[in-house]
């Protein structure tokens, strides 16, 4: 089974890409499933039939649904948010502050990671394609499988195989082996959740990018979170790519001379990645076919399923008081590194080849030492922080 999720800025065309990768891997004859995770769904939009939290069948080989992440939630973790209310209502906790407070962070999150993966196995799917929401919370998303267990761990008091403070609790509030099995449940599903969310044979997320320099910008934070907790990015699908060739009047030549700077930038930033022009299509975009035509037109001759790239795009590693960060540059020539920092921001040249790159915060706040480029990798080496110390007031 495959796994693939599209992410990117609001608006940028992720339903679009994520249906139309769809459709075209039902047509190169994969079982296909395409759900979105987002609440404020449109993936019935794109597809143009209605959807429900099943997979409809919507061709030979293709299916798609819109999760009701709240209806999972209330479903299967109704009695764990109950119990934990109470538990902070006894605890002196006001009435609707226990309710808000129960609601374990990303627990939603998890929920609907939960029910695609049970579903890619009980629906025999070779691919599961994920429209997700915006950038931000699907950032937040992926890196909730262990947040949740940590945070899960505290609130209960619990440890696998045991339910030590909470028992007498749970004893007067629920059958305890309810609440015992539900934990387990969880726990073990959490777990291998996030085995196959780093899974680079079965998982692969794509950026979804525009020519646009905000949208770029989001893009390069979410490249950095995504290798920061090891999920593997296969690629970048580069989004509204106006033709240069046919672009007539002084409005359109320009708009596709500015678009070309970022689309540079784009490879720049992003290579080793591949990366998919998808052109801009003077017409709204819904239906099977439309969506094949715009699947046919990004993908080519590229089977979209098949994972398509492989290794780190950037790695950090930890030398006693310093840290090493590694990004291979394999298609860069040789030439003189130069660097700035300011801030969060990195900006590098090698030779003509230049990147500036989004630093995850306990690097933002390090000085950026020294860059090396060798055998195609570049390796920057960042100090311990900067200490600024208090300004002693003199005694006299
Ligand atoms: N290449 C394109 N050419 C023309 N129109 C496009 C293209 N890509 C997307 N659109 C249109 O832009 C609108 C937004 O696209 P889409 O819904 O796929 O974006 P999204 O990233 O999923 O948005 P949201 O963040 O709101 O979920 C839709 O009306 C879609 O038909
Ligand atoms: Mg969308």
């Amino acid at each position: 089974m495959r796994l693939i999720l599209y992410l990117g800025k609001g608006g940028v065309g992720k339903t679009t890409t994520a249906a139309a990768t769809a459709v075209r891997a039902a047509e190169l004859g994969y079982r296909t499933l395409v759900v979105s995770t987002d609440v404020a769904h449109s993936l019935a939009d794109a597809l143009d039939s209605p959807l429900g939290a099943l997979p409809s069948q919507l061709s030979d080989r293709l299916w798609g649904q819109e999760v009701n992440v709240l209806d999972e939630v209330r479903q299967h973790w109704g009695q764990l948010r109950n119990y934990l209310s109470t538990l902070l209502r006894r605890r002196g906790v006001d009435e609707v502050a226990a309710e808000e407070l129960a609601i374990i962070p990303g627990m939603e999150e998890v929920v609907s990671l939960l029910h695609i993966r049970r579903q890619a196995r009980d629906g025999n799917f070779d691919v599961v394609i994920v429209d997700a929401a915006p950038t931000g919370e699907t950032i937040r998303l992926l890196t909730m499988p262990e947040t949740f267990q940590w945070y899960a761990a505290r609130v209960m008091d619990w440890e696998p195989g045991t339910l030590k403070a909470a028992r007498p609790l749970v004893k007067a509030l629920v059958p305890a082996a309810d609440m015992f099995a539900t934990l387990e449940r969880l726990s073990k599903g959490v777990e291998a959740l996030r085995e196959t969310l780093i899974d680079p044979e079965v998982s692969s997320y794509r950026l979804v990018v525009n020519p646009e320099r905000m949208v770029i910008k989001e893009a390069q934070r979410a490249a950095t979170y995504l290798a920061l907790f090891g999920y593997p990015v296969d690629g970048v699908v580069l989004n509204r790519v106006l033709p240069i060739e046919s672009a007539e009047g002084a409005f359109m030549q320009e708009m596709a001379r500015i678009q070309q700077a970022y689309r540079q930038q784009v490879y720049d930033i992003f290579t080793p990645l591949p990366i998919w022009d998808s052109p801009y299509y003077a017409r709204d975009l819904h239906g099977l076919e439309d969506l094949s035509m715009v699947g046919n037109a990004t993908f080519k001759d590229v089977d979209p399923v098949k994972v398509q790239f492989k290794g780190t795009t950037q790695e950090i590693l930890r030398d006693g008081e310093e840290y090493i960060m590694r990004l291979p540059l394999p298609h860069v020539e040789i030439g003189k590194v130069s660097m700035t920092k300011r801030g969060d921001e990195l900006f590098i040249e090698i030779g003509n080849f230049r990147r500036d790159m989004i630093l995850p915060m306990a690097l933002a706040e390090r000085p950026a030492q020294r860059a090396v480029f060798r055998g195609g990798v570049l390796e920057v080496r960042f100090g311990p922080p900067e200490v600024t110390l208090p300004v002693e007031e003199a005694t006299t």
